[in-house]
């Protein structure tokens, strides 16, 4: 519909004007008071910027925004982005924590409740969602993402997407969505950020592209091109993967923006110069240029040499200036910028409440021997832990707006929630990581942390002075929120030693003890598990952590997450993953010997510590009565397949039921099992449901060697179950 609006712009247009359009720098200067007269100011009024991230605030951007629409040639009004991935100020829990809820109404939710808070604040652009799929905890991106799993991925990918865009981009309290990171950057060698990718076209087809398709598919407005390289060039400058996929097969029509000066690392890619790799990148598709400004400075000459067409950079332009219409910039460019907003929408009551109440849903019980949770609000509770008095540690990764300060710590959550009920003593009992170390992670931090003087000997000899006064130990450790995210691999995935220590002298007093853990990523916990009777994942779970925390530890919320990446035993075993091939030797024995010469370690098993799909709840459930409706399926039909589900336990809860299916035989290899269906159920104590599926021929397509999407007759396996390893089978034809 805006085709001819656009046109008569660009005719209007300088080529300098349209190479403006396409430039996002940072906020850089611009966000300490001195719009007028910053070097990016000058910019926008000369046409040389198209949008504009990390500036928030209605005041700031309204004044940006005047400048663009007052003082530039053509008033252009420009985009304002920012990565606003897992909540606003009210802060949900990191994706992976969120993924683990199932819950895709939540968790759409989630993202519309963060776009409503952004744009309150003055933005409309946001960088989320970040559908990676990823099998390799090495990778502290693992947090931004929903996990090892496409069909979950998807849904979720279709979900977020919905949330932020809402149903009408025109409205002013919707954000445009920008699915990254594309493509396959979850799958860097080594798990080592920025890392080379290569893979398979088959295993791209129908493991990894599989999420960002279901966002395009979604109405994604934008989408974010990846730092990795592909087929031996950079997602950046790859023109298979953003015209010929992106958009000749995938008929995405919005545009694609870099990530932070993804043009320019194409030279240490070793692609070429900077005008060079600018061209690459327009000519094959990306129309924005993140904060490089190659872009800028090179596609003038570019145009003059003919490396780069007109056309071309009119189409460029075109898709911005589509979005920006799109999101009704051009009626009303401040239609973002409502103090009244501003001053009521964000951070509200109803907000932290809701945030409160997802967090619970994410958290994951990975272990509770003897029922030892929930705990009784009674006696005395020693709160134990470098992570348990540390509102800087709550909401995780790229938590942008949030407000670190207000984040509600676990301390101060369980005594809201406890009252007077019970006595809870706190020591802070070892550092995060050894002493050494507090530097490397206060730079982390990006600012100074308050320095514990204390050595780990001082806070370990205080923790079991107030052990020794305790009825019961938690103890809060893990990763600090910045030990995962961006930049933030690991090549030991344990908790930190000097934790592990501390833990280990807990448990030696014979008291009984609480895991909680923070973790951004599946940690290594072994010895956890073999040593701790009980152990709840926490992850980083937003703003009102503390509080969620204290909900599920008590009992007031029933855990019910269930975990979307594999814990690994040991990092020697990565890439793990649940839907595994099958291999030629595959290793039949799930004791855990060793058989030589089928596939397996002299040293460790193949099977991970908690499986995909992996949690506990405080009740317990039974899977009875696996039922086919057919065991013939022909093309035109479905077959639905059930399961009765009955809470066995003392607790009324919530249970995910999972779908799963094997492909016997195939033109190529097919995985050992493929999560096709969810359904996240409550269940009253005593009570039985049936839970149905159906499946049609679209469960049973993939991706064959001449990557079409088809099924192939034959045999299939059913498996219905609590996580990925545990499940009843049945099996059916396909005709
Ligand atoms: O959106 C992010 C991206 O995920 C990583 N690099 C920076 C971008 C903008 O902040």
């Amino acid at each position: 519909p805006y085709n001819s609006k656009t046109d008569s712009i660009i005719n209007l247009m300088t080529i300098e004007e349209k190479i403006g359009q396409l430039n996002l720098p940072s906020s850089g200067d611009i966000t300490t008071g001195q719009a007028q007269s910053s070097d990016i100011a000058k910019k926008i009024e000369e046409g040389k910027v198209g949008g504009l991230f990390n500036i928030k605030s209605v005041e700031k951007i309204r004044e940006v925004q005047k400048i663009a629409v007052e003082k530039s040639r053509l008033k252009i009004p420009l985009l304002f982005g920012m990565d606003v991935i897992h909540g606003y100020r009210t802060t949900f829990p990191i994706p992976l924590g969120l993924s683990c809820s199932w819950d895709m109404e939540m968790i759409e939710k989630t993202a519309r409740m963060a776009a409503i808070e952004a744009s309150a604040d003055g933005l409309n652009w946001t960088f989320s969602p970040m559908v990676d799929i990823s099998r390799d905890p090495r990778w502290g991106r693992v947090s931004e993402g929903s996990g090892e799993d496409p069909y979950l991925g998807s849904e979720i990918a279709k979900a977020m997407v919905k949330g932020y865009q809402g149903d009408d981009l025109k409205a002013n309290n919707t954000l445009m969505a920008c699915v990254k990171h594309f493509a396959l950057y979850g799958a860097s060698e080594a798990g080592r950020d920025y890392n080379t990718v290569d893979m398979s076209k088959i295993r791209m087809y129908n493991e990894y592209l599989p999420p960002y398709k279901a966002a395009i598919d979604a109405g994604v407005g934008t989408v974010m091109a990846a730092f990795n390289e592909i087929d031996g060039v950079p997602s950046t400058g790859n023109k298979w993967l953003l015209t010929d996929l992106l958009r000749d097969d995938w008929k995405f029509n919005g545009f694609v923006v870099t990530d932070y000066t993804g043009i320019n690392e194409m030279v240490e890619h070793g692609m070429g110069d900077l005008q060079t790799v600018s061209a690459l990148a327009l000519n094959a598709g990306t129309d924005m240029d993140m904060v490089g400004e190659g872009f800028l400075t090179t596609i003038q000459k570019s145009i003059d040499e003919g490396k780069i067409s007109i056309e071309q950079l009119n189409a460029a332009v075109k898709r911005i200036l589509i979005a920006k219409y799109e999101l009704g910039l051009f009626d009303n460019p401040y239609k973002y910028c409502d103090q009244n907003r501003a001053k009521t929408e964000i951070y509200t009551k109803e907000n932290r409440d809701f945030a409160r109440k997802v967090a619970a849903e994410s958290m994951v019980l990975l272990k509770n021997n003897n029922n030892i949770l929930p705990l009784k609000k009674s006696g005395t509770i020693a709160l134990i832990g470098p992570l348990a008095d540390t509102p800087e540690n709550m909401a995780g990764t790229w938590s942008v707006a949030t407000k670190q300060s207000e984040s509600i710590s676990f301390l101060d959550g369980i005594k809201t929630v406890v009252g007077d009920k019970a006595s809870i003593l706190y020591a802070r009992g070892s550092h995060l990581d050894y002493d050494k170390e507090f530097e490397k992670i206060a730079t982390m931090h990006g600012k100074a942390l308050k320095k514990e003087s204390r050595t780990n000997e001082e806070l370990k000899a205080e923790a079991l002075k107030i052990a020794a006064k305790a009825d019961v130990i938690v103890a809060a450790l893990g990763e600090s929120a910045e030990m995962s995210g961006e930049c933030s691999s690991r090549t030991n995935i344990d908790i930190p030693q000097v934790q592990k220590d501390l833990l280990n002298a807990l448990l030696k007093t014979g008291k009984p003890v609480v895991l909680v853990l923070f973790t951004g990523r599946p940690l290594v916990l072994v010895e956890e598990n073999n040593s701790v009777p009980a152990i709840l994942n926490a992850w980083f779970s937003g703003s009102e952590a503390g509080l969620a925390i204290s909900d599920v530890l008590f009992g007031t919320v029933n855990p019910s997450g269930k975990i979307t990446a594999t814990f690994p035993r040991s990092v020697g075993q990565i890439p793990i993953y649940y839907s595994y091939k099958n291999t030629g030797r595959p290793l039949d024995n799930t004791e855990g010997k060793f058989v030589k010469f089928l596939s397996n370690y002299i040293d460790e098993r193949n099977e991970p510590l908690f499986p995909f799909g992996y949690g506990l709840s405080y009740t317990s459930f039974k899977y009875d009565n696996i039922k086919l409706s057919s065991d013939k399926l022909s093309e035109n039909q479905s077959i639905t397949a059930s399961v009765d589900v009955t809470n066995t336990g003392n607790y009324d809860g919530k249970e995910i039921v999972q779908l799963y299916i094997r492909d016997l035989v195939g033109s190529v290899t097919r995985p050992v099992k493929e999560l096709k269906g969810f359904q996240k159920i409550e269940l009253k104590k005593g009570e039985t449901k049936k839970v149905t599926f159906t499946i049609t021929i679209e469960d049973l397509k993939f991706y064959n060697s001449n990557l079409s999407f088809e099924a192939e007759p034959g045999d299939f396996e059913v498996f219905i179950g609590t996580n990925s390893s545990e499940n009843l089978k049945s099996t059916f034809k396909l005709l």
